[in-house]
């Protein structure tokens, strides 16, 4: 089910079936935006609720006014300084969006992803592609070919191979209201790098955005495994040294049990190394039937605070 075939990936998606794709961000589980029978499927595939909107993914900013039918002068310099990236832009929709994929909203979002293989894809299709995480709703995104195969392998026909997504987390997400730029989800660009572009970018809180970017559910991007978020990975070591567990650190290689697995995001404190390899770490953590995961915080700063939002999700109660 893992291939290289383009020309297969076109077949199934012109067949209005679905495919798992590869970006800079994440793998992501796509279908034709105007094909009602392979929404659906992306919906029903990842028990995803019907409320929650899917991104629509483009080529090229040209086709931007195929889906939205404002673009205002802020949003346009977001797109010129970050696409293809990891930016996914909230915009005015067009009346030909389905409701499907916006849930009703008159809004709808978009970005063009930075993967070569997918970009030449869309090039060849003649419709957008809308694309989540490819992952059941709730639990950890996949950063490879093969997260996605061992969710849904006896699923979906096929999983485009794009190799190990460069940036590891999911795209950060800004909308306009009233002229202003909001941040709606936390992810691979930093507020730092977007407030360079366009100056002050309100952040609301998270009970404000929840209903909007349900990417910001509590409980999101969880591992099976009971997982803990703490400031002193020391201290918590103290209290359960009987345990199985996983550790989760940034940069210091130190290991305080000889009963734990240690995972090292960035020995030389790279946040964006660290982003990059978040998922795939507690994918393997996950699966090596530990009593626990404990992940230590991050800088808040710059990456560090995507970080920090994705392994507090992690860690909230069902
Ligand atoms: O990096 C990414 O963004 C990946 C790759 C595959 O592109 N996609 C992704 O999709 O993370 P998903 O569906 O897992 O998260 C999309 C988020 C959701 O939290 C959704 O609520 C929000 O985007 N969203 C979509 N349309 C929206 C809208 N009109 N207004 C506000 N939020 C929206
Ligand atoms: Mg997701």
């Amino acid at each position: 089910m893992i291939s290289n075939d383009i020309s297969k990936a076109i077949e199934i998606l012109n067949n209005e079936d679905v495919v798992a794709i590869p970006t800079e961000t994440v793998y992501g589980l796509a279908g034709n935006i105007y094909s009602e029978k392979a929404i659906r499927k992306i919906f029903q595939v990842k028990q995803r609720p019907l409320f929650n909107p899917l991104i629509v993914h483009i080529h090229s900013i040209e086709k931007i006014e195929e889906i939205v039918s404002e673009f205002p002068e802020k949003a346009k310099l977001l797109a010129t300084a970050f696409w293809p990236g990891s930016l996914t832009l909230v915009l005015k929709k067009k009346p030909n969006i389905p409701d499907l994929i916006t849930a009703g909203k008159n809004t709808v979002a978009v970005r063009i992803p930075n993967h070569p293989v997918t970009l030449s894809l869309l090039k060849k299709l003649s419709f957008p592609l809308a694309a989540p995480s490819a992952n059941p709703f709730g639990s950890i995104s996949p950063t490879n070919s093969t997260h996605v195969a061992n969710y849904f392998r006896n699923t979906i026909p096929m999983v485009l191979e794009g190799g190990q997504c460069e940036n590891g987390i999911e795209s950060t997400i800004v909308g306009f209201e009233n002229n202003e730029a909001i941040l709606y989800r936390l992810g691979s660009i930093s507020i730092e790098e977007i407030e360079n572009v366009i100056g002050k970018l309100k952040v609301k809180n998270k009970k404000e955005i929840a209903p909007n970017a349900p990417g910001m559910l509590a409980r999101h991007y969880a591992p099976k495994t009971k997982t803990f978020l703490v400031k002193d990975i020391e201290e918590f070591m103290k209290n359960y040294t009987h345990k199985k567990i996983g550790m989760l650190r940034f940069s210091s290689n130190i290991n305080f049990s000889r009963s734990a697995h240690l995972e090292v995001l960035s020995k030389n404190g790279d946040l964006k190394e660290a982003a990059s390899n978040l998922y795939a770490a507690l994918h393997r953590l996950d699966q090596l039937n530990l009593d626990m995961i404990v992940a230590e915080l991050f800088p808040d700063i710059g990456l560090g605070k995507s970080i920090n939002d994705r392994l507090e999700r992690a860690t909230k109660n069902k």
